[in-house]
């Protein structure tokens, strides 16, 4: 039979959970139990959070096997608090085997002391968490830099950012990211004290500057900022990150209506969910799904026999679960990562706007497009240089390397006389190529009868792979044609683009030519396969015929099924899709997401 014990210790001005008295008096042999610290911020700006995140420990200990006594101790929303708690924690007659804390400034000052006391260490609720010491500390938030990243693609249309931040570590790491991304839009930002209720001061300075955004580092405070800063007449658009989504915004509704915030993508139809509505009455966070994770994987470390910091450490490391948070993947270092999405309030409630997938496609499509234009640039530098030079020799050669150097996303650069055959080439890792006739490639016989710049389709090179090559025209001072100079692209270009575009949003973006030839996907099987000719699709109508849109209009939406993005199940996904077009070729670039997941 499994006990479960939950003792508060030290000084905690919390108001005990609906059974605990009872289930510290069944405390009779706390030596047989596995100890567990938990450092919450219990007395300090972040109550309910910490309430939150006991509670949800409470529901993952009723459903783990294992005999566990739970140490809860107050951290309260600072440092000297937060090791205090520890320390206590460490003089314990039954040492804990793990301690779960909450907070970023708490995980800095407790991981080294972790580490040194050989005690494994979970932390919850720390997205802005700086590792010193390798090892003990798994950490259950993602990382801010990964969350800054996305919140920069929502907060690039505006001009003047301000932000008003909690004066902490959480708050200060935060407010030097956004500067660092945008030095020259960031007109203000003020410190507030968590534990405050009134921020008109902070409000009047943020007015003055008159910016049309308001980013806002704030949790259980939110509220009454939005309330306040609305009051002043500040009609920037807010937005937030992941801390801010607390229940009390939607009370305020009136003023917090049309925030933006990053998230995570959680499992939304995980029974953790229900069942802390059905205990309590309300509407768990993020912040209890962490701390249910926490719980739930620590009992499974341990119950899989791991008994010591390192071990502990070792099952996590690398582990990819599947949990209240979703698909969680731990890093080498500990580090959780799991995708995020916009989030807003509208209409009294928090949803996860349509807005975002438009924008991820936009903003890909854009990032392709000044690519190949920038290519293209770079090409007709390289024409002056070569009509001076001449097709072949030291200074053609010369020319071809400057080309391919100033293009990252290049396999290789070269020049082509009018009979399609190669003349020169750089990097000089590619003369291979040199005297090759490629004169049957699409591309070159497009050019061969314009005379105009061409982008390829997808062609099978003679360097090997599938890629996509631009030429453009050249001529002698006589104004005749001597054939052409080309950019091969790397081979995963478009990949290498499109993934670092929608990094961490729960999102896939494929790309396909007119004639459903796919050029990109995610899953690296389907590049190359026809969607309107290979097996793999046959039995997917619904997406044969989005395909056949796709091909008919360069913009649109719709909906198909097919497997999801590991290819086990099929899904329902909601598709749009717009039009790469340079000199003629056209890509199409889709981008499809399951709406159910959300
Ligand atoms: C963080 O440090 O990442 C947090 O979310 C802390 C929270 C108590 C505001």
């Amino acid at each position: 039979m499994k006990h479960i014990f939950a003792f508060l210790f030290g000084i905690i001005l919390l108001a005990p959970l609906p059974g605990l008295a009872a289930e510290q008096a069944e405390n009779k042999s706390p030596g047989t139990k596995t100890t567990i610290g938990v450092i919450l911020p219990f007395s300090s700006g972040f109550t309910e959070i910490a309430e939150e995140q006991q509670k949800a420990i409470e529901i993952a200990l009723k459903e783990t096997v294992g005999d566990y006594r739970v140490v809860y101790m107050d951290g309260h929303g600072d440092v000297e608090h937060a090791v205090k708690a520890f320390e206590e924690l460490m003089r314990l007659k039954e040492k804990p085997l793990a301690v779960i804390s909450c907070a970023s400034w708490a995980a800095d000052a407790l991981h080294p002391l972790a580490a040194g006391n050989d005690v494994f260490h979970i932390t919850i609720g720390s997205a802005t968490f700086n590792r010193t010491v390798k090892g003990h500390t798994v950490r259950f938030t993602l990382d801010a830099k990964k969350e800054e990243k996305q919140l920069a693609m929502y907060l690039e249309k505006f001009q003047r950012i301000a932000i008003l931040y909690m004066d902490n570590s959480y708050g200060r790491n935060w407010v030097e990211a956004i500067q660092a991304n945008f030095p020259q839009k960031t007109v203000v930002s003020v410190s507030y004290d968590p534990t405050g209720k009134d921020f008109t001061k902070q409000l009047s300075v943020i007015k003055e500057k008159d910016p049309d955004a308001l980013v806002l580092l704030s949790a259980d405070n939110a509220a009454i900022i939005a309330r306040q800063a609305r009051e002043a007449g500040i009609t920037a658009q807010f937005v937030g990150t992941r801390p801010i989504q607390r229940p009390k915004l939607l009370d305020a509704a009136e003023y917090t209506n049309g925030l933006v915030y990053t998230y995570p993508s959680y499992n939304v139809k995980h029974h953790f969910l229900n069942e802390y509505e059905r205990a309590h009455n309300s509407v768990t966070t993020i912040f209890g799904i962490e701390a249910y994770d926490a719980m739930t994987t620590l009992s499974q470390a341990i119950s899989a026999g791991n008994r010591t910091s390192d071990d502990l450490f070792d099952w996590y490391r690398g582990r990819t679960y599947s949990g209240a948070l979703g698909e969680v993947t731990f890093d080498d270092n500990g580090d959780a990562t799991y995708p995020y999405v916009y989030r807003q309030i509208a209409g009294g409630g928090f949803h996860v706007p349509e807005f975002q997938f438009s924008m991820l496609l936009r903003q890909t499509s854009e990032e392709i497009n000044h690519i190949l234009h920038e290519m293209h640039e770079s090409l007709e530098v390289a024409v002056d240089k070569l009509f001076v030079s001449g097709i072949k020799g030291e200074a053609a050669t010369r020319a071809l390397q400057q080309l391919y150097e100033a293009n990252k996303y290049a396999f290789d650069c070269a020049t082509v006389d009018p009979e399609g055959v190669i003349t020169g080439a750089a990097p000089e890792e590619v003369s291979y190529i040199l005297g090759k006739d490629i004169s049957h490639q699409e591309q070159i016989v497009r050019l061969k009868k314009t005379h105009k710049p061409v982008v390829s389709t997808a062609i099978d090179t003679i360097e090997g792979f599938v890629g996509f090559d631009l030429e453009h025209p050249l001529f002698n001072q006589d104004g005749e044609f001597i054939g052409s100079v080309s950019i091969l692209t790397k081979p995963d270009f478009f990949g290498s683009v499109i993934t670092q575009k929608v990094a961490n949003f729960p999102v896939e973006i494929w790309m396909m030519q007119k004639d459903g030839r796919i050029i990109y996907d995610v899953n690296p099987e389907e590049i190359g396969k026809n969607l309107f000719r290979d097996e793999l699709y046959a039995d997917y109508p619904s997406l044969i015929q989005a395909g056949r849109k796709m091909v008919l209009s360069e913009q649109g939406r719709t909906h198909y099924t097919f497997l999801d993005k590991k290819l086990e199940s099929n899904v329902r996904k909601e598709l749009i899709w717009s039009t790469i077009e340079i000199h003629g070729t056209e890509f199409r670039l889709a981008l499809a997401y399951v709406k159910n997941d959300f």
